[in-house]
C-alpha cells in the first residue's frame, strides 16, 4: 500500500463530524484501495511465517453481506507453537536497549499513520463504523502507541536508583523488566485501538505477543500484524492466532509459557479467563471488562448539551462500546423535557451505510446483535414504553445488512434486566429520579463501574458526584459525549469494580508499568 500524502485534522471519537473535503477525498481514496485487495485467505502468523489450517472461515461484511475474505482457524497446536516462538524470540527482544524497541514501536505508529485511510475503510466494511470513527480508530492506536513510547521514555527504561542506608559501597537500582510472553485477546469493536495499543505497550515494555483478535475482525488483525512486522518487530516477537475464543483463547490462556494477558471484552468471558489464568499461580491479567455506564441530568443541566452529549455517547457505532452511555437518570423536574429533546435529535440520525459520508450509523455486527435488540425492545413495549425507535430496518439498500434504530425507553425501573445487563446495542433507558444523590445511588448499584457522565450547573452537586461515583472514567458537562470518547494521553481509559482487573487506564501515566515486573538489583563495591 503507498502512502497518501496529507495534512490532515485531528479525529478523535470527540469530533462531531468532517468539515475537510479532503479529508472525505482521503477516506474515499482509500476505501477504493483496501476494496480493491478485499478476497485474500488470511493466515495465522507464527516466528514470522505464514500457517495455514485444515480449517477456514469466511468473513462478511455487517453492512451488505458481501464476503470481505477468508482466515485460517488456529489449531491447539498452532496456538503452542505461536507462544513457543515467542518464548523463543523474547531474551533477544528484551535484552535489547529500550531505545531500540520505542524506536521499532514509534515506526509501526508512523506505518499506521501512512495506511490510516486505507485501514479506516477497511474497518467500514468489516465492522460497520462510520468514517469518523473508522478514522479515529486507527488515531487512537497510534496515539496509544505513542503514548507508551513515550511513558518509557520518559521514566528512562524504569530503571532507577535507589538509596543505600549510608554505606557509599552499596549499588541499588530498582529495574522494571518484561514477564516474557503475553497473550493479546481482543474484541471486534475497536480492532485496531484495543490490539495496537495493548500490544504496544506490552512490546516497548520488552515482552513478546501472541494476539488472538475477534473472529468479527480478522482482516484489521491481519493488517495490524503486517505493520508490526514492516516497522521491524522481528520474526517471533508479535504473532498472530485467529479463531474462537472458545478454542484459541482457551488454548492460549491455558498454555503455561503464556505470561501475562491482556484482553477486552465482556465481564463473563473476562472473569472466566481471570480465574483460568491463575490456575497454578498469580499471573498478570490486565482487563477491560464492559460497563453499563450511566449519565445524570440535574434540574439545572444545560438540557441542549446534555441531550447532544448523550446521544453520542448512547449511539455512536451503535452502541458497541463498552463505555456507551445506556442508563440515564434524570431529575424528574426535567425528565419530559430532556427526554424530548433527547428524542428531536435521535430522529435527525442519519442511517446507512457507514462508507457513506451522509450516514452516522452503520449496522450492527451481527444477526446475534440484532436478535439481543429486537429482545431488549419486546421486553422494554412489556415492562415499559418506547420513546423512539424499535424496529430493525430493511428498506432497500439495508436488506441484507444488520440495520436498526437507535432505541430510548422509558418507564422501567433501574433494576431491571435492560438496566443491568451490557446489550451492546443502540438502546439507552431513562429512569426519573428525585434528586441527584438518588441518581448516584441508582448509577453506583451495579457491579461494572467503567465510565460515568454528570450534567448540572451546581458546583456542589458536581463535587459530590466527583467524590461517590464508582467508575473510573468520569465526565462533567461534556458536550462531547457524556461516558464515551476517552483518549491516549487525554482521558486514561480503565474502569473500577467488575469492567477491570487492574484499575489503571489504557493512555494513561500507569498502563505501561503493567507489563513489567520490578527487580530490586543491589551490586556490592
Ligand atoms: C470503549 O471502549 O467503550 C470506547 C472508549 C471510549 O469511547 O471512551
Amino acid at each position: 500500500m503507498t502512502a497518501i500524502p496529507s495534512t490532515r485534522p485531528k479525529i478523535t471519537y470527540a469530533t462531531a463530524q468532517i468539515d475537510n473535503e479532503q479529508l472525505d477525498l482521503e477516506y474515499e481514496a482509500g476505501l477504493a484501495a483496501i476494496r480493491a485487495t478485499l478476497g485474500e485467505h488470511l493466515q495465522n502468523v507464527v516466528g514470522g511465517r505464514e500457517v495455514d489450517s485444515a480449517q477456514s472461515s469466511a468473513k462478511q461484511s455487517p453492512i451488505d453481506g458481501a464476503q470481505l475474505g477468508t482466515f485460517a482457524l488456529a489449531t491447539e497446536l498452532d496456538v503452542h507453537a505461536a507462544v513457543g516462538a515467542a518464548r523463543s524470540a523474547f531474551p533477544a527482544w528484551s535484552r535489547r536497549p529500550w531505545q531500540e524497541r520505542v524506536a521499532i514501536l514509534r515506526r509501526a505508529a508512523d506505518l499506521l499513520g501512512e495506511r490510516q485511510m486505507q485501514l479506516a475503510g477497511l474497518l467500514s466494511l468489516e465492522v460497520g463504523k462510520n468514517r469518523l470513527e473508522a478514522i479515529g480508530d486507527v488515531e487512537e492506536t497510534i496515539d496509544l502507541i505513542r503514548w507508551s513510547c513515550r511513558m518509557v521514555e520518559q521514566s528512562d527504561g524504569f530503571d532507577r536508583p535507589m538509596g543505600n542506608l549510608g554505606d557509599a559501597t552499596v549499588h541499588t537500582r530498582s529495574v522494571l523488566r518484561p514477564f516474557g510472553v503475553w497473550a493479546v485477546i481482543s474484541p471486534f469493536n475497536f480492532p485496531f485501538a484495543l490490539a495496537g495499543g495493548p500490544a504496544g505497550a506490552a512490546l516497548v515494555a520488552g515482552n513478546t505477543v501472541v494476539f488472538k483478535p475477534s473472529s468479527d475482525a480478522p482482516l484489521s488483525a491481519a493488517h495490524l500484524t503486517r505493520v508490526m512486522r514492516d516497522a521491524g518487530v522481528p520474526d517471533g516477537v508479535f504473532n498472530l492466532v485467529m479463531g474462537p475464543g472458545e478454542t484459541v483463547g482457551a488454548a492460549l490462556v491455558d498454555d503455561p509459557d503464556v505470561g501475562g494477558v491482556v484482553f477486552t471484552g465482556s465481564f463473563e468471558v473476562g472473569f472466566g479467563l481471570y480465574k483460568r489464568f491463575a490456575r497454578t499461580y498469580p499471573k498478570p491479567m490486565i482487563a477491560e471488562m464492559g460497563g453499563k455506564s450511566p449519565s445524570i441530568v440535574a434540574r439545572t443541566a444545560d438540557l441542549d448539551e446534555a441531550a447532544e452529549g448523550i446521544l453520542r455517547s448512547a449511539f455512536a457505532f451503535g452502541a458497541q462500546k463498552c463505555a456507551a452511555n445506556s442508563r440515564i437518570f434524570v431529575e424528574r423536574s426535567v425528565h419530559d423535557d430532556f427526554v424530548r429533546r433527547l428524542v428531536e435529535k435521535t430522529e435527525k440520525i442519519t442511517i446507512g451505510d457507514p462508507t457513506r459520508r451522509e450516514n452516522w450509523l452503520g449496522p450492527l455486527i451481527s444477526a446475534r446483535s440484532v436478535g439481543r435488540y429486537e429482545t431488549a425492545v419486546a421486553e422494554a413495549r412489556r415492562d415499559g414504553r418506547v420513546y423512539i425507535g424499535g424496529e430493525r430496518l430493511s428498506d432497500a439498500g439495508l436488506e441484507s445488512g444488520y440495520f436498526v434504530e437507535p432505541t430510548i425507553v422509558g418507564g422501567l425501573s433501574h433494576e431491571h434486566r435492560l438496566l443491568r445487563d451490557e446489550l451492546f446495542v443502540p438502546f439507552t433507558a431513562v429512569v426519573p429520579v428525585d434528586s441527584v444523590d438518588q441518581a448516584l445511588d441508582f448509577a453506583n448499584d451495579h457491579i461494572l463501574g467503567l465510565t460515568a457522565g454528570i450534567y448540572s450547573e451546581d458546583k456542589s452537586e458536581i463535587d459530590e458526584f466527583l467524590a461517590r461515583i464508582e467508575a473510573g472514567v468520569v465526565y462533567v458537562n461534556r458536550r462531547a459525549g457524556s461516558t464515551t470518547g476517552a483518549w491516549a494521553g487525554a482521558q486514561p481509559f480503565g474502569g473500577w469494580k467488575g469492567s477491570t482487573a487492574t484499575g489503571r487506564g489504557s493512555g494513561g501515566y500507569y498502563y505501561v508499568q503493567q507489563f513489567m515486573r520490578e527487580q530490586s538489583r543491589t551490586i556490592v563495591d
